[in-house]
């Protein structure tokens, strides 16, 4: 048995900073938690003038890859650089040199996912990546392993802590999207260009991760249906609450018959629902499973010590598999390669707000042309009226999505329609 494993970390930035913490804290309890010792051989940072947030030996820092990635002593390799490349460089030759990785990089196991893994299992060695979804909360793991007994049939997850943030603010605060925006990015919690948050394509990449390894099946980026929160209006928000709802950016993915489902949008879920309570920049996913039903894994989806406590997760656990000489044990589970189901496929509810004329006869004709898609209604309201034109929401059944969108094309057409103001999908159990 080793009496010490040492690892090598690429990037002491937010995420590094929390894993150095944490291997400091932790030092003496990792002795029987991992069964050795874990010490840092190197650190590989872009700029090694910079002032760190961390007690650190100068002299594990470098700037050099050649260097970090020719010391034979590491055994363990954390990624926390993040971006594509160079990290999926660096991992391949991490992998390729015969060393474990432990990296908690999205964008990269979303896009090479299989790349990565082909090279881990050609060498039989470990591939983590519990830090890549939901920061903190294990959620990984506990799908490969714990729930491995059952068929996950669908997953609903709000994992992206900015736009939660974001939506938090607009339902309590009655504030509006740049108001609101402006407040995550004075706390942190948005970039200064926070595109990848807001228009969804963060949780995209979190979603194909997920949803690759529920149905073990390949989903990535470019399978994901994505639509972000930049366009939805506080009048919306208020609206959903008042007819018993909240408004989330939901990541879904569903096994189905016709394909697998992914998208990511503005959902409205019902206020009963555990999601529903996820405020703040919380994340959650709620997993439903044929034996174990339902189960939702709630906590902090982002921020240095949360994130580093699941990568932390994962070098304890590479270095027992060392160990114990059963390293590659668990590798990729994408084994079927069922097909995607495209987003007119889709069968959900729709809350529709639109502004019409008010006048005898508008319900009617626009309840006609739903009616002659196959679109029945579960809820029209006339919100507001203002001169000769008034507002109605209307909450649809469960429908195909190519109905609802040709519908909504014979109605724009109509002479008493002046806009369709917005279209949000509502959850649905179907
Ligand atoms: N932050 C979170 O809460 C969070 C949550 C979940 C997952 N993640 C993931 O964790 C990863 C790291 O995120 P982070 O927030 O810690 O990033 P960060 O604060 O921007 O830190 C990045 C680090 O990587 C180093 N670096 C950048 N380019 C490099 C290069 N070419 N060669 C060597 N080092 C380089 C930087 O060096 P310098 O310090 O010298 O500039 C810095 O230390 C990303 O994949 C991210 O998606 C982050």
């Amino acid at each position: 048995m080793p009496e010490v494993i040492k690892v090598g970390i690429i990037g002491l930035g937010t995420v590094g900073t929390g894993v150095v913490k944490l291997l400091e804290e932790q030092k003496k309890d990792l002795v029987w938690k991992a069964g050795c010792r874990l010490e840092i051989a190197k650190i590989l940072v872009k700029n090694l003038n910079k002032k760190r947030n961390v007690d650190i030996d100068n002299k594990l820092l470098t700037d050099n890859w050649e260097e970090f990635i020719n010391d034979p002593e590491i055994q363990i390799v954390i990624e926390v650089m993040g971006g594509i490349e160079p990290a999926r460089t660096y991992i391949l030759a991490a992998l390729e040199a015969g060393k474990h990785v432990v990296t908690a990089n999205k964008d990269l196991m979303a896009e090479y996912g299989k790349e990565l893994f082909d090279a881990a299992n050609k060498h039989n060695l470990d591939l983590a990546f519990e830090a890549s979804v939901a920061g903190g909360i294990p959620i990984i793991r506990p799908l490969k392993q714990c729930l491995a007994g059952n068929t996950i049939t669908e997953i609903l997850g709000i994992i992206n802590g900015t736009t939660n943030y974001i939506l938090t603010k607009m339902t309590n605060e009655h504030v509006s999207f740049d108001t609101a925006l402006k407040e995550a990015q004075k706390l942190g919690y948005a970039e200064a260009d926070p595109r990848a948050d807001i228009e969804g394509f963060d949780a995209a990449r979190k979603l194909a991760i997920l949803a690759s390894i529920a149905f073990y099946n390949r989903v990535t980026l470019k399978d994901v249906y994505v639509e972000g929160i930049s366009k939805l209006s506080l009048k919306d928000i208020t609206y959903a609450k008042e007819l018993g709802f909240v408004v989330k950016l939901i990541g879904v993915a569903k096994n189905t018959l016709e394909g697998i489902e992914a998208r990511v949008h503005p959902m409205l879920i019902p206020i009963s629902h555990p999601l529903a309570s996820v405020n703040d920049s919380f994340n959650a996913v709620f997993v439903k499973g044929n034996a174990i039903g339902e189960a939702m894994f709630y906590g902090r989806g982002a921020g240095e010590l949360p994130t580093a406590s699941a990568v932390m997760g994962d070098v304890i656990d590479v270095a027992r598999n060392i160990i114990h000489n059963c390293t590659g044990r668990i590798a990729c589970t994408c084994f079927f390669h069922n097909s995607h189901k495209p987003i007119d496929k889709v069968i959900a509810k729709y809350y529709i707000r639109m502004h019409v004329a008010d006048k005898p006869g508008v319900l009617a004709s626009i309840a006609g042309v739903f009616g002659n898609h196959d679109v029945s209604l579960a809820t029209v309201i006339q919100k507001h009226r203002s001169g000769n034109m008034a507002e109605i929401v209307v909450i649809t059944d469960d429908v195909e999505e190519k109905h609802i969108q040709d519908a909504l094309q014979v109605i724009k057409g109509l002479s008493i329609v002046s806009e369709i103001s917005s279209l949000i999908r509502v959850y649905s159990e179907e």
